[in-house]
């Protein structure tokens, strides 16, 4: 392996995990050159639902984004890393903590909270009613 130089340590959310890494595109920009935030939250949203999904085991749907706050603009080149917790499960439904950490383009390594959001998914039936989440089974530790 060769001697790289050392990178300072991004200071990132060591409670939450990382669920999607995306760079925006000229396509998803707004007329200030920035981009949407109606593009964010689409990515937010599907963030924000790897975590329930492996509770859920199956269909689901978002019910609520309970909070929305776009801390910093997000450009275009930037790269997004978005990190997500559950903060509760409940009967039928699961609650996240989705927080979005943009690296400038001409500026990598350096980690900037862009958004946090808190989105609740519920687990649904075929006919899309909401059903338990289901309990999971403790998986055997190996000795
Ligand atoms: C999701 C849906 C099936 C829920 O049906 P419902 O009859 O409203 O369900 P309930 O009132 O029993 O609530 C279901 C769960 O959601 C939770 N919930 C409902 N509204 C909520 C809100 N505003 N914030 C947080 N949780 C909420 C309830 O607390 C319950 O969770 P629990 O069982 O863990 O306590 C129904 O509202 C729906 O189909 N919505 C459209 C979903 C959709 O299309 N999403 C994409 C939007 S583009």
């Amino acid at each position: 392996m060769p001697d790289l130089p050392h990178l300072p340590a991004p200071a990132l959310p060591s409670s939450h995990e990382l669920v999607l890494k995306v760079i925006p595109m000229p396509a998803d920009s707004n007329a200030n050159g920035d981009i949407f935030g109606g593009w964010v939250m689409a990515q937010v949203d599907l963030a924000g639902s790897v975590l329930p999904a492996r509770y859920i085991q199956g269909r689901m749907a978002t019910v609520a984004v309970n909070e929305f706050i776009f801390k910093q603009p997000v450009r275009v080149g930037d790269i997004l890393s978005f990190f997500a917790t559950v903060t509760r499960i409940g009967r039928t439904s699961i609650t996240v903590e989705v927080e979005v950490y943009a690296e400038r383009f001409s500026d990598q390594g350096q980690y900037l909270k862009v958004t946090e959001a808190r989105l609740t998914y519920v687990a649904i039936d075929a006919d899309g009613r909401p059903r338990p989440v289901p309990v999971p089974v403790p998986v055997p530790v190996p000795t």
